[in-house]
Parts: C-alpha cells; structure tokens; sequence
C-alpha cells in the first residue's frame, strides 16, 4: 500500500508533497514582500501630496484644472459678476448649507466668502473637481446657475460650487490650499 488512505497514516510521499507545499508558501511569501514594501509612498511621492500652481496668467473669468492626488483641482478666478450672483444666494436656498472647505471649521456655513479664498481674495475658488453624486467631472461656466455642471445625471452647480439642483448631494470640496504669495497657490 503506497497511499495513506487505507491506514491513516501518512507515506513518504505525502510527506513530499506537504513539505513541497509549503515551501510553496513561505517562497511566496518572500517573494511578495518587497512589492509591498515598494507601496510604502516614499519621499518623492509625499512630496507630490502637495503642489504649488501659477495662477498668474489666471485673468478674472478663466479657469485652470490641475491635478492633486490623482483629482482633478478646479482653480478659477471669478468675474465680480460671478461673485455677486453667488453672494446674492440665500442660505436658505442651498441643497447643501455646509462650506465644505477644509480650510474653514467644518461646521461653517455655505456663504459665498467661505466657500472662496477668502477676505482679499473672494475672486479665487479653488473645489476638488468631482461630483458629489458618483464623482464625474463637472462641465465649467455650465448649466443653470452658471457655476459647473455635471452631464452625468444632471447636476448643477453654483458659481460658489454649491449644489443647487440634481442628484448631487454635497457642494463641491475645497481642498486644503493656501497662496504662498500674490500668484502661486499651494494645494495640500
Ligand atoms: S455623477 Fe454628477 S450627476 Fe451623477
């Protein structure tokens, strides 16, 4: 009787065959290992976890998308006609009166100003440019309240990028960012 299954006990051959399998596993276990270590981010890539963009040539009206982190960034600086129409908005009126700007507490409100660079700098916008329903990316200077909008499922945003009709849920992000001086901007 060579095989184990008439007496229970285990054969030479098994025994080869457990041990082989096993040497299968440690192997593949080594050999994984450094791939997963290479997924670690490393100096370089932690660099990229922010960028610094030149707005310079950004007259009032044109917009600029980068990418940060893998996401489209919308920056634009808006006409004055823009920011008045936004700031014209009741809160009432918004789908989403959170500002969602990471640079602001997280309960402020969805006001024209906090949704913005901020005092000074009320032109600028700077929003993650990925709709809040499942993440396409909005069409700018689009749509029923001339702010972006997304052809997805027919969302329209704001010229503050707030929700104002469609299925998105929550106002466009505001990614942490800061101007580092009068024309660049620092994104994360
Ligand atoms: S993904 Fe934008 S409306 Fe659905």
């Amino acid at each position: 009787m060579t095989q184990s299954e008439g007496t229970g006990e285990p054969t030479r051959r098994d025994f080869l065959y457990i041990a082989t399998g096993m040497a299968g596993v440690v192997g593949a276990a080594s050999f994984a290992w450094p791939f997963i270590d290479q997924m670690n981010p490393d100096a370089s890539t932690l660099a990229l976890a922010s960028i610094e963009v030149n707005v310079e040539s950004l007259e009032p009206g044109m917009s600029l998308t980068v990418k940060w982190r893998g996401k489209p960034v919308f920056i634009r600086n808006r006409t004055e006609e823009e920011v008045a129409e936004a700031r014209a908005v009741a809160l009432e009126e918004l789908k989403d009166p959170i500002a969602r700007n990471a640079n602001n507490a997280d309960a402020a409100l969805a006001t024209d100003l906090e949704r913005s660079a901020g005092e000074g700098k009320e032109n600028w916008i700077v929003m993650i440019g990925s709709c809040t329903h499942l993440g396409c990316v909005p069409l700018g200077q689009a749509g029923e309240f001339g702010g972006w909008f997304c052809p997805c499922h027919g969302s329209h945003y704001d010229t503050a990028g707030r929700i104002r009709k469609g299925p998105a849920p929550t106002n466009l992000p505001v990614p942490p960012f800061t101007f580092v001086s009068d024309s660049v901007i620092k994104i994360g």
